[in-house]
């Protein structure tokens, strides 16, 4: 989830007259529902809401594989029954950390109660952090977008709870964690993504912002990264974190305004640059991924030199030509990967990458590229790269799985507000 700092945007201040951006988090939590949580709440309850979400959207439209509900249909949990399915917030049920607070995993007796472990369903409880910059507005984004999309690829958002300060979200627990942890992560625990699976994970992710760029009402999800795309012990992707996510612009207008959120290393030029919120900004934090796919290399790593920060900034150079490509590929592949695959996912990146925004591919183009390329029965090639050739392996990277408070992450790749150049 991304976090608000400061003031906005200068485009937002300036006479933009910016499109209503649709936030369906806007006033849609109604008195009746804390009434419902203070009750002791392992009912379910809808979360009454009047956004322009529901009334643009038409409620039940029906997706090839998804659909937005008309309205959230979510399990309203007690602060106390989620203190015992997460063993009263223990250090050990951690498994990671993000802007918002810390992620626990909990157990939930079949009843519907919370059980102390072993038995019983198990989800992530989201906590939010009294200190964090985000809170009330994205928790209600995430319940208000979340709770009503159902899409293979969207994890599902289980429930939430809402008691005096204590703000909370229970999703389906992800039991291979965050793609950053795979890609980044170091350690026992964490091997590499072979070729096969990564293409998975891509199409996986792409398809989740098909549909949620193909609604009638186009959502513009605004913090697409690695630590965003979580993985089911198959390594099916699902997208999570609706905090920065927007209804996408009226029929009259190409973009919205809004102040400037996201994460850096991810977050689309002209966005950064103006404010201005375009579908294919989406499209540009998926070439980012692709790129990090590809090297095994952060969008943003300050460790690296100065001149290659940024590793789009970087390697954009590398990835039209065949020969630097191989040089920038991740090492820990070992070559083990199709070179012609490896060379259309580049030039794919780098048509999503574009400056121009109109110039992207639409997310379902970029689905339909990628199956291609997954459909091609290319044989690897036997490992041929040497490490010191390889600009990945000049970098060390540290473990993502679990950042104490008390060593909070300094990669940059947190969401929060970006100022502008
Ligand atoms: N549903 C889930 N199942 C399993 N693990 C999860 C789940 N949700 C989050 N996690 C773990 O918790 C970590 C922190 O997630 P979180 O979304 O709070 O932060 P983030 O994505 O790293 O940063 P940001 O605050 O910018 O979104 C993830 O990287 C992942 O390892
Ligand atoms: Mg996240």
């Amino acid at each position: 989830m991304g976090i608000c700092w400061g003031s906005p945007s200068p485009s937002s201040s300036i006479n933009q007259s910016p499109v209503s951006t649709g936030n369906i988090s806007s006033g849609v939590i109604s008195q009746t529902t804390s009434n419902t949580i203070s009750s002791g709440g392992s009912n379910v309850t809808n979360v009454s809401g009047n956004s322009q979400f529901s009334a643009s959207s038409g409620g039940d439209e029906v997706f090839p594989s998804g659909q937005i509900l008309p309205s959230p249909n979510l399990r309203i949990f007690s602060y106390a029954e989620l203190k015992i399915a997460t063993k009263n917030f223990r250090n050990d049920t951690v498994l990671g950390e993000g802007g918002f607070g810390k992620v626990h995993k909990g157990w939930l007796d079949d009843k519907g109660g919370s059980s102390r472990g072993g038995s019983g369903s198990v989800v992530a409880v989201k906590k939010l952090n009294s200190e964090s910059m985000q809170g009330y507005e994205e928790w209600q984004s995430e319940v208000n977008f979340l709770g009503r999309l159902s899409h293979p690829n969207l994890v599902r958002l289980v429930g939430y709870c809402w008691e005096d300060k204590e703000l909370l979200l229970v999703y389906e627990f992800m039991q291979k964690g965050s793609l950053e942890n795979h890609l980044f992560g170091r350690g026992s625990a964490v091997q590499t993504l072979p070729w096969g699976i990564r293409l998975k994970i891509l199409i996986g992710a792409a398809r989740g912002l098909a549909f949620l760029h193909s609604s009638e009402k186009q959502i513009i999800y605004r913090d697409f990264k690695a630590s965003n795309i979580l993985l089911d012990g198959s390594y099916h992707a699902k997208l999570s974190d609706f905090g920065l996510a927007k209804i996408g612009p009226s029929a009259s207008k190409s973009h919205v305004t809004t102040r400037v959120m996201g994460t850096y290393g991810y977050a689309a030029p002209e966005y950064v640059a103006t404010g201005h919120l375009y579908v294919k900004s989406d499209v540009y934090g998926f070439g980012v991924v692709l790129v990090e796919m590809l090297t095994g290399m952060r969008a943003l790593d300050t460790n690296r030199p100065s001149a290659q920060h940024t590793l789009v900034d970087w390697v954009k150079p590398h990835l039209s030509d065949k020969r630097k490509l191989k040089n920038i590929m991740d090492s820990r592949l070992e070559g083990k990967y199709p070179s012609r695959g490896a060379v259309l996912i580049a030039q794919l990146a780098l048509t999503c990458l574009a400056a121009e925004q109109k110039t992207r591919p639409s997310m379902k183009e970029v689905v339909e590229t990628l199956e291609r390329v997954e459909a091609v029965n290319e044989k690897p090639r036997p490992p041929r790269v040497h490490a010191s050739h390889n600009v990945a392996s000049r970098y060390g990277q540290t473990s993502m799985n679990y950042r104490s408070p008390h060593h909070p992450r300094q990669d940059g790749n947190r969401g929060y507000q970006l100022p502008t150049r």
